[in-house]
């Protein structure tokens, strides 16, 4: 496996904001908005197509090529431009007869698809586990990418999306198949649903590590569902899991208050660090959770989660954050404001679906 996703990977994907509407000029325009906006600065460095690229049938090579509507010229003049702002190509595949928008997938064409990919210029392969199966398991279907992958000699980051349905976190460390793999069915802009996602990764926190990372699916930051509030909890909390930040909103468009989320250099440096393990909750609440993460240097970062309507003050102590000194310090990552720790204890006033995050050192 190369070695792609010391950290967990960055980048934009066309899904969540646009389904199937997309065309080679859309990317490009994404493109020019990650960079002029910061987000390539910040770390976004994977431009993904998702389903709905390609055309309905194979050629009679077996070649599956892009639907000539949306890429005149191909994807890889598109791998090129992207290439030459310093962004990189993600695409999309089934472990099956189709994908789950209905166009044809890999299963079985691997290597020939693998190639074209390669040829192309692609750096990423989200591959999603929609189609028919054959009589193969989740295993064998995504070790057979991964190992078409790996013979076209091009470094591709391997996406996982088996929904989980392949307990991937039993297999995928050992075996070494794909750099993250999903473990939850999908996101939506849809605060129920983002603390849905949430609380599944617990179970999988001692899984995960470099080249190893459990995505809980990508960003509905900035989408129209979530507030303000409720997008940047999203982002504390996938930062301090250290999921994937896979944003999936129009960046074309997007306010200043969600640029400023997205492009948090701090929440991203927690992201991007690695102690060990990732963030777990203190307790299971339905109200108010705290959950921490150790830093590599020493630290640690909490987020202090507000599930519900009315405000609460969350508390949170050194002790609990596995932290002993006298002279302990909070920095707010929104703001970069830095408090005393007084007496060992921490309060914040929280608002309803939203989260405070803090780094402690
Ligand atoms: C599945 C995946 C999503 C997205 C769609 C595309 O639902 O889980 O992330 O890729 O397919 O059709």
């Amino acid at each position: 496996m190369h070695d792609l996703a010391p950290t967990p990977p960055m980048g934009w994907n066309t899904w969540n904001a646009l389904r199937g509407d997309y065309t080679d000029a859309t990317i490009r325009e994404i493109a020019g908005a990650l960079v002029s906006s910061g987000m390539a600065a910040a770390g976004y460095e994977y431009v993904c197509i998702d389903d709905c690229w390609s055309e309905m049938t194979r050629r009679d090579d077996g070649r599956l090529l892009p639907d000539p509507a949306k890429f005149p010229d191909g994807i890889a003049a598109l791998a090129d431009d992207l290439h030459g702002r310093g962004l990189k190509l993600g695409i999309y595949s089934s472990a099956g007869s189709v994908t789950c928008e209905g166009y044809p997938a890999a299963l079985g064409h691997e290597a020939i698809d693998a190639q074209s990919w390669a040829e192309w210029g692609v750096d990423l392969l989200k591959y999603d586990n929609c189609g028919d199966h054959g009589d193969l398991t989740c295993q064998q279907r995504y070790e057979a990418m991964a190992a078409a992958l790996i013979a076209t000699g091009r470094p591709i980051l391997f996406s996982l999306c088996d929904w989980g349905e392949g307990r991937d976190w039993e297999w995928n460390g050992e075996a070494q198949v794909g750099h993250m793999w999903r473990n939850t069915y999908d996101v939506r802009p849809d605060w129920a649903k983002v603390l849905e996602l949430l609380d599944q990764q617990p179970a999988v926190a001692d899984r995960i590590g470099p080249n190893n990372w459990a995505d809980p699916d990508m960003l509905e930051v900035g989408n129209p569902g979530l507030t303000v509030r409720e997008s940047r909890a999203q982002f504390a909390l996938w930062c301090a899991l250290n999921a994937p930040l896979i944003a999936g909103n129009d960046v074309r468009t997007m306010t200043d208050d969600i640029r400023d989320v997205l492009t948090n250099a701090r929440a991203i440096a927690v992201n991007q660090d690695w102690a060990g393990r990732p963030a777990t909750p203190l307790t299971t609440g339905t109200t108010t959770q705290v959950w921490v993460k150790p830093m590599s240097g020493g630290g640690a970062a909490a987020v202090l989660l507000n599930r519900a309507d009315p405000s609460a003050v969350i508390e949170v102590t050194l002790d609990d954050l596995g932290l002993t000194g006298t002279e302990a310090a909070t920095t707010d990552v929104w703001t970069g404001e830095v408090s005393p720790v007084i007496d060992g204890q921490i309060a914040v006033e929280v608002a309803g679906h939203d989260a405070a995050f803090i780094t402690v050192r």
